[in-house]
Parts: structure tokens; sequence; C-alpha cells
């Protein structure tokens, strides 16, 4: 199966509309001329309506069929407001939600709250925290999740054969904490935020046709190695066992023998994820972000995402350093896991 199958079946079976909170950046122009063109999705461009159109025209790209929104003339602004103080229940004041409002990253994830849009795509010029922030603040976790995190999606192709590969999470979460009640009762162990991370970034794996056998890595396998993050490791394969007890999951494992069946074979032959796995969870994010980077400048891989998981509508952040190839094939992945 194609990367793109399923989300490009998804698109033609139901219309969904993507919001690019970046609407005078040439690549996301470019972009939205192409997914137009192809007649993918609807668009809305978030910014000043004369400045979107006149980087359009600079650019040569046709975006006549996309709505442009400026979030200082929104009609229905002042309802905005009011709707996101709702939301922020006593933790932004009004005037705060306006001045957030103003901004587009803010403003795109209130009109995929309000339905007006299916689905975000941002970050060809804001931070990936100020892309991921409004929505965590307004579209918020979805039922049955604790935590957002993210996977990506790796795919090369080497000597004719398509190799495909997940790993998460490389973008939201730093490190993994014990969270506590304000009694200091423990609520949610490290191990099992970073088994939902473990038991989310398979599903988005077989989501994109690979058949996960996942790995929760470290520098040490099976108890080689003592101390950072070798228990939390250790303990999230047990309860990502719990969380989904048909995941094929295993660890703690070295990278090695995580994908080498030669390493695998002396390190732990019973594993049956050592030396096949194809889904890799990291324990810290520095791990993940720069594991990800190795794989994707030194390995040939080309990366789709970060992809967010766990949050009540899809959402998605780009890389600052994006071109409109990326743009348009992220708006794809983005739209087409729409529900
Ligand atoms: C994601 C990130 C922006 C959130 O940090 P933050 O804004 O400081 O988060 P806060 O602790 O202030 O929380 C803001 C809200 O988001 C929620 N939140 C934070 N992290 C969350 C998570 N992983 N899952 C669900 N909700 C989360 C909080 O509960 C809080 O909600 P509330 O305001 O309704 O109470 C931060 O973890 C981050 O910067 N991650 C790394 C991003 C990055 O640089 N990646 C590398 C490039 S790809």
């Amino acid at each position: 199966m194609g990367m793109f199958d399923k989300l490009l079946a998804n698109l033609k079976n139901s219309r969904k509309t993507i919001v690019f909170t970046e609407g005078t950046d040439a690549r996301i122009l470019e972009a939205t001329d192409r997914l137009l063109k192809e007649d993918l999705m609807d668009v809305i461009l978030c910014g000043n309506v004369e400045a979107v159109n006149a980087a359009a025209k600079a650019g040569n790209f046709n975006v006549a069929k996309a709505t442009v929104i400026d979030p200082l003339t929104y009609p229905e602004f002042d309802a905005m407001v009011k709707t996101m103080y709702e939301l922020r229940k006593g933790k932004m004041t009004e005037e705060e939600c306006a001045k957030s409002l103003a901004k587009s990253n803010y403003f795109g994830t209130m009109l995929v709250k309000m339905g007006k849009a299916n689905a975000l795509l941002g970050g060809a010029t804001y931070s990936t925290a100020d892309t991921v922030r409004p929505a965590l603040q307004i579209v918020k976790t979805k039922k049955g999740a604790n935590l957002v995190s993210s996977s990506f999606i790796l795919f090369r192709t080497k000597d004719g054969v398509e190799e495909k590969i997940a790993m998460g999470d490389c973008a939201i979460n730093i490190s993994y904490a014990d969270k506590l009640d304000k009694d200091g009762n423990v609520i949610l162990t490290a191990a099992q935020q970073l088994a939902e991370v473990a038991v989310e970034t398979a599903k988005t794996a077989d989501y994109f046709g690979i058949d996960p056998k996942v790995a929760v890595l470290s520098f040490s396998t099976y108890g080689s190695g003592k101390g950072g993050t070798v228990q939390l490791s250790h303990d999230a394969v047990i309860e990502a066992r719990k969380l989904n007890p048909e995941l094929v999951i295993d660890g703690e494992f070295q990278f090695d023998a995580a994908v080498s069946p030669v390493v695998a074979k002396t390190k732990c032959p019973d594993s049956k994820v050592a030396g096949q796995a194809n889904t890799f969870i990291f324990p810290l994010i520095e791990a993940g972000n720069i594991g990800y980077k190795i794989a994707q400048r030194l390995g040939g891989y080309e990366a789709y995402g970060p992809i967010l998981q766990g949050l009540n509508a899809p959402i998605n952040d780009l890389s600052r350093g994006c071109n409109a190839d990326e743009v348009y094939k992220m708006a794809i992945i983005t739209a087409g896991m729409a529900e």
C-alpha cells in the first residue's frame, strides 16, 4: 500500500477543509495552489486579505478558490473570544483571549474547534511550541487519552524495496515524570505516559501501512545498563502490554538489538521484536529528535511529521525549513486523518 492511499481515499470520500495559519507564506501558497488544482480539499488561509493576495500574485500562485480570513476583520470575532474564554475556564481573561485570537495560530485553532475547518497545519514560521500550545489549550486531548504526543513516519526506497518505519515521540513531550494530584498522589506514572506514546505511535504506524513491531529504546538491552531512563523504558513495555495486550512490543533495547538480527540473536534470541523492529519509541525528546534526523540526513529517509497523536482534531506542525512539496504532503496527511 502506498504512503498516501488511505489518506487520499478518505479525502475523496468526504470533503475536508484545512486551515493554514501562515496565509502569506510562499510555500503555503504554492501548496494551496496544488491542493486546489487537484481538488483534494478546501483551504482557509489566515492573514490580511490584501497581503495574501499580493503574495499569491508575486509567486504566480492561483489561490482564488481558497477562503482568506483576516482574524482582525472576522465578523464573528467577538463570539469567538467569548467561546475561547469559556473554554479556558478562568485560565485566561477575555482580554488575553482577544489578544491571542488576533494571532493566526490561536485564530486558526479556534476555527477547528468551532467546526469551521476539520484540520490545521501551521509552523512554516511559528515555532513548534507556538503551533502546538493553542491546540493543547483549545482542542485538547481526545476521550481516553492522557497526553498528546507525536510520531514521524520515515520512508525510503532501497535497492528497489520500499521501507517504512515509525518513530515517537520526537517532537512534543520533552521528558516523562509521574503526574501527581494536588495532594501529591501519583495519578499517572512516567512509564504509563511513555506506554501511551508507544500505543499511539503503533496506531499511527498501522495507519500508514506498517505492521508495528514496537521497540522501546534505551542505551541498555534487557537490563545490561543501569541508570538514566533504563527503568522507564523497561516499565513502559510492561504498561503498554497492559494497555494493549495484542501489541507486539518489547524492550528495553539498544537500537542495534532492535534492528539487527545478528545482534538480536546474541542479546535477546527469544524476542518477537528484537532484530525486526519497525516502530521505535524514545525515552526522551533529545534521543527521538536527534534519532529521526540521523535517519533522515544520513539514512536517506524522507520524514513525514511530526504527526500529532491524542488530540481531538488533526493539527500538525511544519518544520520552519520546509518546502512547498512538504507542505502539500503534510496537508494531505493532516486533512486525510480527519474523521
Ligand atoms: C508542547 C509544549 C509546547 C507544551 O508546553 P507548554 O506550553 O509550556 O505547556 P504548559 O505546561 O504551559 O501547558 C499548556 C497546556 O497544554 C497542556 N499540555 C502540555 N503538554 C501536554 C501534552 N503533552 N499533552 C496534553 N496536554 C498538554 C497543559 O495541560 C496545559 O493545559 P491547560 O492550560 O488547559 O492547563 C512543550 O512541551 C514543548 O515546547 N515541547 C517541545 C516542542 C519542540 O520544541 N519540539 C522540537 C521541534 S519538532
